[in-house]
């Protein structure tokens, strides 16, 4: 994998509260203990750290039509799920953009052992501050992204800007079920990842980033099995895993899971994958009218 001449440089100094759970378990490095789980629960062995199993992730590579000679976007990438796969099954090229230089770095060693090197790129970046060439992308994918950061229209605008008019964006995201009482939806909020509260709707977000052609699907039943799959195959392997990340990390991490297990069972969480299109001519001004519920996200 290469890197933008900058990366290697700022990169392992970043560190932000909203991606500090991430870092500690990469600093745990391509585990064997880790891949097992991850293999049983979501099929891939990338160092997946949401719920997009490997049957969703194919889906997503015919949504977005990849194949030789496309660019594929990977925002919050990870350790390099789902955009190594994706360039590795379908032959387009991919830049892999997060914050922790731990799970980028993963990500290159992966790259090599594919044999993907001139197809995959890494970037130290912020979701909503892209350094990137407008329109240079054919598509856009993050999963389980927008719920763990703060800037989700920045985010939406960003990829936007980064797509070629007439690309499509596909993501997976968790939020709270819609127009739940406060009491409930508190507990959601605590459920779920550290930024899936919403004061409005991805739709919504996603006409004021400037999308046309938005499609919901809801995803929720696929997230409670693979929810649950978690919680028990972590608990299967529980020796080897606190070995791993260490007792209390581990301890909270099941706790956690217990909490989202209960709340998407009682139909407080929801997940669902978005799919929009860069408008293939310049949008007019109604269309992308500045949503003031959306400023405060
Ligand atoms: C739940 S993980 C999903 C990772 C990967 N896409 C996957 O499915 O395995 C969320 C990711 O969002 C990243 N993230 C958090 N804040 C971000 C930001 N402002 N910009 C880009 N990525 C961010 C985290 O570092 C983490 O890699």
């Amino acid at each position: 994998m290469s890197w933008c001449p900058e990366c290697r440089r700022v990169g392992p100094t970043v560190t932000r509260e909203d991606t500090a759970r991430a870092q500690r378990t990469w600093a745990a490095g391509e585990h064997p203990v880790a891949r097992e789980v991850e293999r049983r629960t979501l099929g891939s062995d990338f160092g997946a750290d949401g719920y997009a199993t490997l049957s969703e992730v194919d889906e997503l590579a015919r949504i977005l039509e990849l194949g030789p000679r496309r660019w594929l976007l990977d925002v919050g990438a990870g350790q390099g799920w789902p955009g190594l796969y994706l360039a590795r099954q379908t032959g387009c090229t991919v830049v892999l953009t997060d914050l922790p230089f731990a799970g980028l770095a993963a990500a290159a060693s992966r790259s090599t052992r594919e044999g993907l090197e001139g197809r995959a790129w890494g970037l130290v970046a912020g979701g909503e501050a892209l350094p990137l060439r407008p329109a240079a992308f054919d598509a856009v994918v993050h999963t389980d992204v927008l719920c763990c950061l703060g800037p989700k229209l920045a985010t939406l605008q960003a990829t936007r800007r980064a797509l070629r008019p007439g690309g499509h964006t596909a993501f997976s995201v968790i939020y709270p079920t819609p127009g739940l009482p406060a009491a409930e939806a508190r507990r959601a909020i605590e459920a779920g990842p550290p930024h899936c509260g919403l004061r409005t709707s991805y739709p919504s977000l996603l006409h004021s980033a400037g999308f046309v052609g938005i499609e919901e699907h809801n995803l929720t039943s696929d997230y409670l099995v693979t929810a649950t799959a978690k919680l028990d195959e972590a608990q299967r392997f529980a020796d080897e895993m606190i070995e791993m990340l260490g007792r209390q990390e581990f301890d909270e991490m099941q706790a956690k899971r217990r909490l989202a297990v209960r709340a998407i069972a009682d139909g407080l969480l929801r997940r669902s994958l978005f799919i929009a299109q860069r408008p293939r001519r310049a949008p007019r001004a109604s269309e992308t009218a500045f949503c003031p519920r959306s400023a405060a996200l």
